[in-house]
């Protein structure tokens, strides 16, 4: 673990990387160039570029440390040290030229987090956390929302692309919405962990999260003060159920809520 600083520095030049890529395609992506996987869910040439552009920084500084891309999945053998990327988390968002997506890199040391970076590349923020060094934004340390009022709190929602997980959390924001609180969907899970990290929003709500969603964007939480549960308060075990994430404040009165 003592190269602690050299992982943060390759995950932000990394992420650096995948983000110039990504925010190239953003400004020359047409719409009708938009691609599916399986399941409708949908993809661009510059999801695979970014990928590749990341694996390639990580495989030349830590030729045996393993990588769990969204794209292109595992590679390498078993290793302590697992890295977590998403080349465009958002990228729906992406297609519809709406910049609030980003780069998302966490590398994880025998299944726990300890460095994630988070790039949104348009707005030219760089978030990030090593294990008991804090979360940044760039040079500056950020903390959560000291907000404790869950009525006049913001709480995001980020839904599964298989319906059949989403159960919950569709009632959930329904819930909070006809109860006159501020439930939205802005379309980037590691967008919205980062902006809770930073007191932007005081809670974020994930149904079905992959490990490339999460692992960057867990650490940068956690280091900023967030509380990370399950929709019971217990620790996160699955990343197939519903995943809360507040500024701590706010927990239990969302949670109550959530489970009324
Ligand atoms: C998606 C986004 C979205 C969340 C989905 C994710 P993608 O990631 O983070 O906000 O609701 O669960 O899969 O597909 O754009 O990388
Ligand atoms: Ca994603
Ligand atoms: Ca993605």
């Amino acid at each position: 673990m003592e190269d602690l600083n050299k992982y943060i520095q390759v995950a932000k030049q990394a992420a650096l990387a995948g983000g110039r890529i990504a925010e190239a395609g953003f400004f020359a992506f047409k719409r009708s160039q938009t691609q599916e996987k399986k399941g409708h869910e949908l993809f661009t040439k510059y999801d695979l570029a970014s990928e590749a552009a990341i694996r390639k920084i990580i495989k030349r500084h830590f030729p045996r440390h393993r990588i769990n891309g969204e794209e292109k999945g595992f590679s390498g053998r078993a290793n302590d040290y697992v890295w977590q990327i998403d080349p465009i988390d958002g990228t729906t968002n992406f297609t519809i030229h709406d910049p609030n997506f980003a780069v998302s890199i966490g590398l994880e040391y025998r299944g726990h987090s300890i460095v994630g970076v988070i790039y949104v590349p348009v707005l030219k923020e760089l978030f990030w956390a090593g294990q008991g060094k804090g979360a940044w934004l760039g040079k500056t340390r950020i903390k959560v929302s000291s907000l404790n009022n869950l009525k006049r709190s913001i709480i995001t929602f980020n839904y599964s692309h298989y319906a059949r997980y989403n159960k919950d959390t569709v009632r959930w924001k329904g819930a909070l919405k006809l109860l006159g609180y501020k439930a939205r969907e802005m379309g980037s899970a590691a967008v919205n962990l980062a902006w809770v990290a930073s007191g932007r929003l005081e809670g974020t709500v994930a149904s079905h999260m992959g490990p490339w969603d999460f692992s960057a964007g867990c650490i940068i939480a956690a280091e900023a003060g967030a509380k990370i549960t399950d929709r019971y308060g217990r620790p996160v075990k699955r990343l197939d159920r519903p995943v809360i994430v507040s500024n701590g404040l706010i927990h239990s009165a969302l949670l109550k809520l959530l489970n009324n």
